[in-house]
C-alpha cells in the first residue's frame, strides 16, 4: 500500500521505503559479522514484526531459521497495559541456539524485557534483540537491545507491520498516525 492512499490519515511519514531498505542491509550485515561460521534462529513477535522479518531474513547470508511468537501487550488501544500474554508461544524447543528476536517497535520496553528473560531461561546459547523503531521512553527501563533500525520521536506510528487497530500494516513506509483516527 502506497502512502497515496492513506495521504488523509497520517501526518508525516518519518521513515520513506528508500530508507528501510539501506537500514535492512546495515543491520543484516552486521548480523552476518557477528554471528559468521553460526546458525541463528530469528525468534518474530507477530503481527507487528512480519514485515521486518521478511526483509531481514532474505538480507541474510548467514544460515537461519524463523519462529514466531504472538504476546499481547496493547489490546486495541494506542498505550502499553505493562501486562504480557503469550497468545501463541514457539513451534519448537530454543534450548543451544542462538536466538535473535525481531520486534518491530520498542516502547516501554516491558515486551522486549519480559521476553528476552524468558528465552533465556528456556536455555539459548544466546539471546540478541533486533528492532526496527525505538521509542525515547525505551531508556527508562534496562531493555538489552543490541541493534535498533531508526530511533523515531514518542508518536504513534503506523506502516511497515504497525498497525492500528489491525489497519495500515502494508504502508511500505512509516507515517504518523492523525490523532483524530484514533481520538
Ligand atoms: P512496549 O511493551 O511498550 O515496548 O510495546 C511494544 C509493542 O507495542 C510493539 O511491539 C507494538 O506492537 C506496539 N506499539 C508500540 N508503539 C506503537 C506505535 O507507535 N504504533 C503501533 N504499535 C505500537
Ligand atoms: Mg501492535
Amino acid at each position: 500500500m502506497n502512502l497515496e492512499s492513506v495521504k488523509n490519515q497520517i501526518t508525516k511519514v518519518l521513515v520513506t521505503e528508500e530508507q528501510i531498505v539501506g537500514r535492512v542491509a546495515e543491520l543484516a550485515a552486521e548480523i552476518d559479522a557477528k554471528y559468521a561460521g553460526k546458525e541463528v534462529l530469528l525468534v518474530g513477535v507477530l503481527k507487528g514484526a512480519v514485515m521486518f522479518m521478511a526483509d531481514l531474513s532474505r538480507a541474510l547470508q548467514i544460515p537461519s531459521t524463523m519462529d514466531w511468537m504472538a504476546l499481547s501487550s496493547y489490546g486495541s488501544g494506542t498505550v502499553s497495559s505493562g501486562v504480557i500474554r503469550i497468545l501463541k508461544d514457539l513451534d519448537a524447543e530454543i534450548h543451544g541456539k542462538h536466538v535473535i528476536i525481531v520486534e518491530d517497535i520498542i516502547d516501554s520496553g516491558l515486551t522486549l524485557s519480559w521476553l528476552a528473560g524468558t528465552l533465556e531461561s528456556r536455555g539459548a546459547a544466546s539471546v540478541d534483540v533486533v528492532a526496527f523503531l525505538r521509542k525515547p521512553d525505551a531508556a527508562k527501563v534496562d531493555v538489552p537491545v543490541w541493534l535498533v533500525g531508526f530511533d523515531i520521536p514518542n508518536e504513534f506510528v503506523v506502516g511497515y507491520g504497525l498497525d492500528y487497530n489491525e489497519h495500515y500494516r502494508t504502508l511500505n513506509c512509516v507515517a504518523v498516525l492523525d490523532p483524530k483516527v484514533y481520538s
